[in-house]
């Protein structure tokens, strides 16, 4: 059995102070001994003070990116020991608006998977196919091209420490999300890949979350789906009545 990770990314929102007043809210909204694993990713200059407060509850911190260096004269970048530092146990890699936005290429997030799972924190690494690409039936080469770019040469361990989202690019913040069936497809499809790049056991316990305009809505139906093992929520993880009752999806 794979642990439910239900995850938000806030991107660029809230202030140091929103932050902290947002977990400990959900703080008091989440049944003890909850079974799921909850992961926030705050803007960088709220890490430490949202890994502070949520100490203790279970719910974890994430960074949104980082350098694949350890440290140097990278103006502006921040390194994965400096996430560890702060108080966190994962980080975004690969995900799309750093991709379009940014131009990172494949090479740059397969340095920074590399370098995250080098200094203790698990990635989650974000794939998927845009809207040419899935309607001229590239999704799966493209899925397949950006997994084998981004987890070549690792160990199985490292593997194993690895979070996959897939995350259509067609379906983030349009609120156009994929179906329950789309996304059990990738899916599995994803599993199969990993299956190829370790073994059996790894890519069945690999957790393999959607993501893409995820909301209090549709979320029971996704999660029903056998190889969606969570969500990685964008918009709706910036209100904590709609993050509180995507994390309690039934
Ligand atoms: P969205 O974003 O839920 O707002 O579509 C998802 C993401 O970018 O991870």
């Amino acid at each position: 059995m794979i642990k439910p990770l239900i995850a938000g990314n806030w991107k660029m929102n809230k202030t140091v102070s929103e932050a902290v007043a947002f977990v400990k809210q959900l703080r008091e909204r989440l049944p003890a001994g909850l079974d799921r694993e909850v992961v926030i990713a705050p803007p960088y200059t709220a890490l430490p003070a949202v890994a502070g407060e949520a100490r203790g509850t279970g719910i974890r911190v994430a960074a949104q990116n980082l350098h694949w260096e350890e440290n140097g004269a990278f103006t502006g970048e921040v390194s994965a020991g400096m996430l560890a530092d702060c108080g966190c146990e994962y980080v975004l890699v690969g995900h799309s608006e750093r991709r379009t936005l940014f131009g990172e290429t494949g090479e740059v997030i397969h340095r920074k998977i590399r370098a995250a799972l080098s200094a203790g924190l698990k990635p989650i690494f974000c794939i998927g196919e845009n809207l040419a690409e899935r309607e001229s039936d590239k999704t799966f080469s493209i899925l397949e091209g950006q997994l084998k770019e981004g987890l070549k040469n690792l160990s199985f361990d490292d593997i194993r420490r690895t979070v996959i989202a897939y995350e259509p690019v067609w379906a983030i913040g349009t609120g156009r999300t994929a179906s329950p069936e789309q996304a059990q497809e990738a899916h599995a499809f994803i599993r199969r890949v990993i299956e190829k790049q370790s073994d059996e056991k790894i890519s069945g316990l690999l957790p393999i979350l959607y993501g893409g305009s995820v909301h209090p809505g549709n979320v029971d139906s996704l999660m029903a789906r056998p190889d969606v093992n969570g969500v990685l929520v964008g918009g709706a993880s910036l209100d904590v009545e709609s993050f509180a009752r995507i994390i309690m999806f039934k």
